[in-house]
């Protein structure tokens, strides 16, 4: 007997678990050593990295290269980008019986995405979104969800918003950005704008943007009214950000021995491996610099795992000689960073741009735009990412 495809709520609860916290796709970053990390630091669903429909529809190798699962990987949402309806459901009957939904991408802005005419660059293509949603949602086992920027007016934002919905979308995650706002012009995410698309859908809504601390999650379901949120960035940073009931974030070194570990048993990409050292033990570099240079030239797993052994060693010495500074315990500032020592996992705060008439080397923090209710999250502001598909 065919299984039951499950919609909007049932699948959100049912096959979904009622999630409150979901690892965001992640390209190079969301794989599955990471995910496994990350679920077992509370996060409720995890979703792959964005797959290119065609690659993956034609290759074999770009199959068996980028997409790796196991047992425990679930609940798993599997995300495309495409930009045909039938080479999109070619790639999704690939996954369909390895995760519980395909997430079809029309939030990356970048120029890449661009020239591929896929992600957000679709978002004025609505009648081949209409027919890429329908496509999966008629023909495939599995629920189809979708990933959508905002346009600049909330109006068609929702009407944005119910077409997606309307076409057989069974779950909806809004990122609260523009198109436009990437790399030094990324900013807040807008929960105003994700919180009216919540009230006016039927099906689940899921927030995204703007969450650097744990708090942050329950602030944001709180103020928008929607079903779970996502998180990326602030996930690479520290996997804990799931996590509840912690007085403080883990130890960097921990945590990115931790990663190497899951590594050891699940194979993966060295410059994935690199990336997430980088970011886990960012705040732990610029006081220990020659680990940063031999983190730089790395490649081995036995590489990584000595640069981790010697950061615990000189961290524990520190710890045993200085103590764990009172100071350092998480206290907010007026704009709601939280202090932490070196060696404990933190949002990366990106120093301000110099505005237009300021001297370049002002290291001023550019929080112009604090608001009341997002205060932690003003930092954003300070963004100016220009990794691979960091702002999509
Ligand atoms: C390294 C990196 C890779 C990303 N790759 C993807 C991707 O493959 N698909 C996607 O929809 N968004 C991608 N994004 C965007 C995130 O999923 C998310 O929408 C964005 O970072 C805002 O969330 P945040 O404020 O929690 O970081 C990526 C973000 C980062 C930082």
């Amino acid at each position: 007997m065919t299984p039951v495809k499950l919609a909007g709520y049932e699948f959100f609860n049912k096959t979904l678990k009622s999630p409150k916290t979901i690892l965001a796709p992640m390209v190079d970053q969301s794989e599955l050593a990471y995910r496994i990390l990350c679920r077992k630091y509370g996060a409720d669903v995890c979703v792959t990295p964005m797959f290119h429909a065609r690659l993956f529809s034609e290759g074999q190798k770009y199959r068996d290269d980028q997409f790796t699962t196991n047992k425990e990987d679930r609940p798993l949402i599997v995300q495309f980008c495409a930009n045909d309806p039938d080479i999109l459901l070619k790639a999704a009957r690939f996954v369909e019986n390895d995760c519980d939904a395909v997430d079809l991408n029309l939030g990356c802005p970048q120029n890449i995405a661009k020239r591929g005419r896929y992600g957000s660059f679709l978002q004025d293509e609505w009648e081949l979104i209409e027919k890429m949603v329908s496509t999966l949602h008629r023909e495939l086992a599995i629920p189809v969800t979708v990933k959508i920027r905002c346009f600049p007016t909330v109006e068609k934002t929702i009407e944005y918003a119910k077409m997606i919905e309307a076409a057989g979308a069974q779950m909806l995650t809004v990122h609260g950005r523009l198109r436009e706002q990437r790399g030094h012009h990324t900013g807040l995410a807008d929960w105003d704008k994700i919180k009216a698309v919540k009230q006016a859908l039927k099906i689940p809504v899921v927030a995204n943007g703007n969450i650097l601390y744990h708090e942050d999650i329950q602030r944001c379901i709180e103020y928008t009214g929607v079903d779970a949120v996502m998180t990326a960035e602030g996930s690479l940073y520290n996997p804990a950000i799931f996590s509840s009931g912690r007085t403080l974030p883990p130890f960097t070194y921990q945590v990115a021995e931790e990663y190497l570990d899951i590594c050891k048993q699940e194979k993966t990409n060295p410059g994935m491996i690199k990336g997430h050292m980088f970011k886990l033990l960012h705040p732990s570099l610029p006081v220990h610099t020659d680990l940063r240079a031999r983190l730089g030239r790395a490649r081995e797993l036995d590489e990584f795992y000595s640069i981790v052994r010697e950061l615990k060693e000189r961290v524990t010495k520190e710890i045993e000689e200085k103590g764990e500074s009172p100071d350092e315990q998480g206290q907010p500032d007026e704009n709601g960073i939280r202090k932490y020592a070196y060696w404990r996992c933190q949002p990366y705060i990106r120093p301000a741009l110099p505005k237009k008439d300021e001297p370049k080397n002002d290291k001023k923090r550019n929080l112009s735009e604090a608001s009341s209710e997002q205060p932690v999250a003003n930092n954003k502001k300070l963004k100016e990412d220009t990794e691979v598909c960091a702002s999509c």
